[in-house]
């Protein structure tokens, strides 16, 4: 797939950028957010590296869903630190935040969210077409897409007209196709069978490692985490992130 490096321009950098790891995509300090009195995030501190595949698990309320939701940029914590590749999403105004999630920072949900009048092809295209790629480029892109998540068949159906499993591939082409740094996952199988949930799993993790892509990947299944490198755990708010993968599985 071809990187659209260079699409995204004039996005504030902070002026220590040099100070920050050039191989992270995250560097998070202290972050802590609550919603009235209770406390849901509580200090989280980490390094995502380039292409690192991280699963987060822990109990419901704990805090995984709010955390990504922060490191997407589509809520803002309290208080800590939160750079992405060097851009300080704490600080970076709503436009500049816009246009890392077309391009930069994907998202893959347990519910898909698929643009329901647009076909399969449209919604693969359709942040293609807020990138502003035009032509021949944007259609070679998407039959490479729709190829990929095996989903050339189906290309001209609607999202109605598509098993739960299907409407996933769709999601992951439309998350990969503008080759982001990194996938926001939450979930991504919590609205699936087993046996789809682990295919979806096996495509996620295998597209993601040959575009070098790093994944955080929400999840309450063992065995989804298990298509990670690491596991970290979520409790009450702080992230304990240094199990390896290996004591998930067990
Ligand atoms: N917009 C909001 N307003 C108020 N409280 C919220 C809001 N979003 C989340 N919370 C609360 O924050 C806490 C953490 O929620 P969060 O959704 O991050 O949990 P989670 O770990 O993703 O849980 P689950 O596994 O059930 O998805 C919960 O107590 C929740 O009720
Ligand atoms: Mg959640």
């Amino acid at each position: 797939m071809r990187k659209l490096s260079g699409i995204l321009t004039g996005m504030a950098k902070h002026p220590s950028d040099a100070l920050l790891g050039e191989n992270n995509i995250y560097e998070v300090e202290n972050l802590s957010k609550a919603y009235g009195e209770t406390r849901v995030l509580k200090n989280v501190h980490f390094r995502l590296g380039k292409g690192e595949q991280i699963a987060i698990m822990g109990p419901s309320g704990s805090g995984k869903s709010t955390l990504l939701h922060c490191l997407g940029g589509v809520d803002k914590a309290d208080t800590g630190r939160l750079y992405f590749e060097g851009n300080d999403l704490q600080t970076m105004d709503s436009t500049s935040i816009a246009g890392l999630r077309r391009s930069r920072i994907t998202s893959i949900f347990q519910f898909f969210y698929l643009l329901p009048t647009l076909t399969v092809r449209e919604n693969i295209a359709f942040p293609l077409q807020l990138l502003g790629l035009k032509g021949k480029t944007r259609k070679d892109q998407v039959a490479e897409m729709l190829a990929h998540v095996n989903m050339e068949p189906r290309a001209d159906a609607y999202p109605n007209e598509l098993s739960g499993g299907e409407q996933q591939r769709v999601a992951i082409a439309r998350a990969l196709i503008t080759h982001p740094s990194v996938v926001l996952a939450d979930e991504p199988t919590g609205n699936l069978d087993s046996q789809n949930g682990r295919r979806i799993l096996e495509l996620i993790q295998r597209l993601i490692t040959e575009q070098g892509i790093a994944l955080m990947l929400v999840t309450h299944s063992k065995e989804a985490a298990g298509i990670c490198q690491r596991t970290w755990h979520m409790q009450d708010g702080h992230l304990q992130n240094k199990t390896p993968c290996q004591e998930a599985k067990s």
